[in-house]
Parts: structure tokens; sequence; C-alpha cells
């Protein structure tokens, strides 16, 4: 297979395991091209791609930015707080209108579920998930389950933990289906007011003790506390989370053997993960950062296979 079996990434629940391991190949070609000493390939030249971004956003943004540069593509960037959204224009509208001016790509990040689905209904572009709200976060899990692949040699059959704020967590779902996909065994482990009822629908095993959820995996991703989605506390403390939940290096030690520690940014220091455990040799966070790069290049290359 050569081409992906969808035309826009709304998020993994709409993908094949044939598109994540397309997605991973190409993205071993282009990790390859941004280690060169010319980082650029001129493949997307006749690309325009728009980056509309109505949340707040350091890794991704800035990911998408750079990958769209090293493909050679044309960018506009767009954030909703220096825009006539203020001035009350639908997102509809303001797509339109930057559509327009014929861009071929749009990488959207929205506070609203599905608002990437729904812009793909009512606009002729492709359309890039870069995260919607508590739905899903696609280009997030392919670099995750990508870093897996980097550092343990496969993905199928690993144990991965995802620690945290799994409710509110658009990591968690793209990450839940991304590993499921590439046969990964999952299970999530916070506070349970943190873990929607849901949640064993979706086949992953559920654990409120962290350190027996550590025992059984090969992997623990560590999520954000996301109190900018919670209206209410779902805790006592942050004090009385972190010693809950809270991944530290005498909970490492303890364990006997070395797993590989995950984040998908930004950090809470001292809250959801300790500093000493964060910049450990067991951590690769940073690489999930560097991957990121070689893994927007390669979804926004096959899509644009897809429209030229
Ligand atoms: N991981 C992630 O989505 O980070 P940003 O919100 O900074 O893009």
């Amino acid at each position: 297979m050569s081409a992906l079996s969808v035309d826009h990434l709304l998020g993994i629940k709409y993908l094949k395991k044939t598109d994540i391991e397309l997605i991973f190949d190409t993205a071993d070609h282009f990790k390859e091209v941004i280690n060169r000493s010319i980082k650029k390939v001129p493949t997307l030249r006749d690309i325009t791609i728009a980056n509309i971004f109505f949340e707040n956003s350091t890794r991704t943004k800035l990911s998408f930015e750079l990958a769209e540069k090293r493909l050679s593509a044309d960018i506009i960037n767009f954030s909703a707080g220096q825009s006539s959204v203020k001035k009350g224009e639908t997102l509809i509208d303001t797509v339109n209108n930057i559509l327009s001016m014929k861009v071929d790509m749009v990488v959207l990040r929205h506070p609203n579920p599905g608002a990437g689905i729904f812009l793909a209904k009512h606009v002729k572009a492709a359309i890039v998930n870069a995260g919607d709200g508590a739905h899903e976060h696609p280009t997030q899990a392919l670099l995750d389950t990508y870093s897996i692949r980097e550092k343990l040699g496969k993905v199928t059959g690993k144990n991965v933990l995802i620690v945290g704020d799994i409710l509110h967590s658009r990591v968690a779902l793209s990450n839940i289906f991304a590993l499921q996909l590439l046969g990964a065994n999952v299970m999530v482990c916070g506070p349970k007011t943190l873990l929607p009822k849901y949640i064993e629908a979706l086949g992953v095993a559920v654990e409120t003790n962290l350190k027996k959820g550590l025992e059984w995996c090969d992997v623990a991703n560590m999520l954000r506390v996301q109190n900018e989605r919670m209206e209410v506390s779902y805790f006592p403390t942050t004090r009385e989370y972190a010693q809950q939940f809270g991944l530290n290096k005498r909970l490492l030690q303890e364990l006997g053997k070395e797993i590989v520690i995950m984040h998908p940014g930004p950090i809470n220091r001292g809250v959801e993960i300790t500093s000493d455990v964060a910049d450990s040799g067991q951590s690769i966070i940073l690489e999930q950062v560097e991957n990121g790069v070689a893994i927007r290049m390669a979804v926004i290359y096959l899509l644009a296979s897809k429209i030229k």
C-alpha cells in the first residue's frame, strides 16, 4: 500500500493498521532527512497549508510549522486570539475565507470535540486534526507509538500504562486506539473520578493503584492534569494527587525493572511526574517531541499526495 485510506486525519479511530505502518515508514525516511545538514526537501513546493489554532499550543503548533517548512510548503498561521473570530465570525466563515486564498490543507486545533470532522464536511481542503477538545489528538498518538517502536523495537505485545486525567484527555483516547491497532496491551490508571465510565468498553484494563500499574507495564505515559477543562474539583488537593498518582524516583527504584517514561507535554513538574524522573535516562519525552516533526512531515506528505 502506498496511499492512506483517508483524505483527512481526523482521528486514529478512522485509520487502519496499514495507514499507521505507512505513516511510520514515511516518517523513518523524513527522520533521516531532518538529521542531514540540509534538512529540507522540495516535495511540497506547490502546496499551501493554513495552521489554524483556536487553543494554545507550543509543541504541536511549532512541530507542524517546522514539518511544513522542511517539506517546502507555503504556510500561513492563524491564532484565534488576534483574529476576526473576536468579532463573532464563525468557524466555517473563517476557514472558507482562508481557503479562498488558495489554501490546500488546514491543520486545526479547536476546543470543541469534532470540530475537524464538522469542517471536513463543509470545506474543500484536507483537514488535519491537531487536537479537538477532549476527543482526539491523532498526531500525538502517532508520534507516541512511533517513539515506543523506536525505543523498544516494536509496539506489538508491549504493556502500555496511561496514567492520570483520562477523562479530559484527547491524548489518552488517540493513544488507546493507536496502541490497540498496533497490538499493544493498554491499561489506564488514575483516580476513579478521572476515569470515564465507558472506559472498559474500549477494551483497556483499569487500575487505580499506580504501583500495581507500574509493575505491569513496559511503558508509562504520564498525562497532565487538565485543569483548564475542569469546572469542579476531581481530587481533594494537587498534593494528594501527586502522592497517589505522581511518578517519582522512589517508585521507579522499587520496581526492580526499567520501564520507559513518556509524557505528551506540557509537564506539571512535581504533580504527575517529578523532575528527576522527567529528566532521567528512562524518559523519552524529548525524543517524542523530536519524532513529532518526522511524523507530521509524513502525515502532511501523504495527505498532500492525495490532493495533487
Ligand atoms: N502535546 C501537546 O499537544 O502539546 P501542545 O499543547 O503544547 O501542543
